[in-house]
């Protein structure tokens, strides 16, 4: 099992919602977060410019998947969460070392379905 967490713009995150739904994820926590990338939070800034840091509003998506589905859900948010402007944000994949539905106390692939 694999964590994708994702940040994206909050724009896009109606598509990607959809786009996730279609590829079947199980489950998917939301949070508002603030954050900002090399750019430092502004958009379109010029070599040279003194700046001080500025935080952009982003959401982050977190699902813990089975590894056959990370390269699905990577392609629908690489297609979903894109303008082609700078700040569309990162996708990182983390290791998942186990999952447990607390209702049924089921362990691992068959908690995250
Ligand atoms: N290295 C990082 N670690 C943690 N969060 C990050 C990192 N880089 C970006 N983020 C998060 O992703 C958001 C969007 O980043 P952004 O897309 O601007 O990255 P970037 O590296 O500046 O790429 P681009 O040049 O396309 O803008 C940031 O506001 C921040 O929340
Ligand atoms: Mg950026």
């Amino acid at each position: 099992m694999k964590k994708i967490e994702a940040i994206i713009r909050p724009e896009v995150f109606a598509k990607v919602r959809e786009g996730l739904a279609i590829a079947g994820i199980g489950g998917l926590s939301v949070t508002e977060i603030a954050g900002c990338g090399r750019q430092r939070g502004r958009t379109g800034i010029f070599r040279g410019n003194t700046y001080e840091m500025e935080f952009l509003s982003k959401l982050k998506l977190e699902m813990v998947v089975e590894n056959s589905q990370v390269q699905p859900i990577i392609d629908v948010l690489l297609r979903d969460a894109s303008t082609g402007d700078v700040g569309d944000g990162k996708i990182f994949i983390y290791p998942v070392e186990q999952a447990i539905r607390i209702r049924t106390k089921e362990v691992g692939a068959i908690a995250i379905e």
